[in-house]
């Protein structure tokens, strides 16, 4: 009735942002991610007949629950695995947790891989990807590895790998400009957008062309074609976000000498675009080769306080009980 799962956080090139259904959670957009292997969540389940209520200690501390989102995602599991006991969940980070650098993704991916082993149920079991998403948009991601793509249709969430991390070695450079959590959350900050960006409907429109894109780019592996289409989906999703009452501004100015360092770099010939989700920490993707050329000019952008760089990652796994 116990088991441990490590995940990796993931940061979308093609980005969702807004929901078709907040009570469900369902994205209103598909996405398509890479997972970072550089940067992992460490989870441990355990079902205790003895409880009354789910615990969550995050990072060393018990969390208050009074949110929701750790219950709702494990009575969907618990509905999944005709289960009816409560469950202590332990996590941490070896990174900033909810700081721009998708933890809750890489969490609720650890945390249903672990649940699943803990009951025994089969890890390809398609509900889990559903009750993932209960607990993140974007955690369904982090159950694969390399590329993955997540679809929405009307029976909910689809999620695949389109690319082992082998299959296509690209490696990813976080510039952390900071180590602080922030203010608004991206569940909060995504209904906002939908009920007041006025570039909101026109974002939910031009996605499926972005996504479909993207795909294609994918299957030929044509880096600068998807660095283009990338920086310019990322820079969509942040128009909205700067256009939602009261605006949602995530980047300082650390932010923006990032972006402009990894453009300048690109117009120089090296594979590497920028993406950046709800904070200001820049994620550049490059070829493997470019991999010592972006991390040095990166780290020395006045104001980065360090740098995480790596390959892609795995998908969600069991470590053990
Ligand atoms: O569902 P969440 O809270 O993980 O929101 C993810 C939102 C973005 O990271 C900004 C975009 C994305 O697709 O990951």
């Amino acid at each position: 009735m116990r088991a441990s799962a490590i995940a990796h956080p993931n940061i979308a090139l093609i980005k969702y942002w807004g929901k078709r259904d907040t009570v469900e959670n369902l994205p209103a957009v598909g996405s398509l991610s890479v997972t970072i292997g550089a940067l992992s969540t460490e989870t441990t389940v355990e079902f205790d007949a003895a409880l009354k209520q789910d615990v969550l200690v995050l990072n060393g501390d018990e969390q208050p629950l009074e949110q929701g989102r750790l219950t709702a995602c494990m009575n969907a599991f618990r509905a999944l695995a005709g289960s009816n006991e409560y469950a202590t969940v332990t996590s941490g980070n070896d990174f900033p947790t909810g700081a721009g650098l998708a933890s809750s993704a890489s969490g609720y991916a650890a945390l249903v891989t672990a649940a699943a082993a803990a009951l025994g149920i089969d890890p390809r079991e398609p509900g889990l990807i559903d009750v993932a998403r209960i607990g993140s948009g974007s955690a369904p991601r982090s159950l694969f590895g390399g590329i993955a793509l997540l679809s929405i249709d009307e029976q909910g969430t689809k999620c695949r790998q389109l690319t082992a991390p082998a299959e296509w070695p690209l490696s990813v450079v976080v510039a952390v400009t900071t180590e602080n959590k922030k203010d608004i959350t991206s569940r909060d900050g995504m209904e906002q957008s939908r009920l007041t960006s006025p570039f909101y409907e026109s974002w939910i429109r031009g996605h499926a062309d972005d996504l479909d894109a993207a795909v294609r780019l994918v299957a030929v592996r044509d880096f600068f074609a998807l660095a283009e289409l990338s920086e310019h989906n990322c820079l969509k999703m942040h128009s909205v976000m700067m256009t939602t009452r009261p605006a949602l501004l995530y980047w300082s100015p650390v932010t923006l000498a990032c972006m402009q360092k990894i453009t300048s770099l690109r117009k120089d010939g090296v594979p590497v675009f920028f993406t950046i989700d709800a904070g200001p920490q820049v994620k550049a993707i490059c070829l493997p080769d470019a991999l010592a050329t972006v991390t040095s000019v990166l780290h020395d952008v006045p104001g980065v306080l360090r740098i995480i760089a790596g390959e892609l990652g795995e998908g969600a796994s069991v470590i053990g009980a």
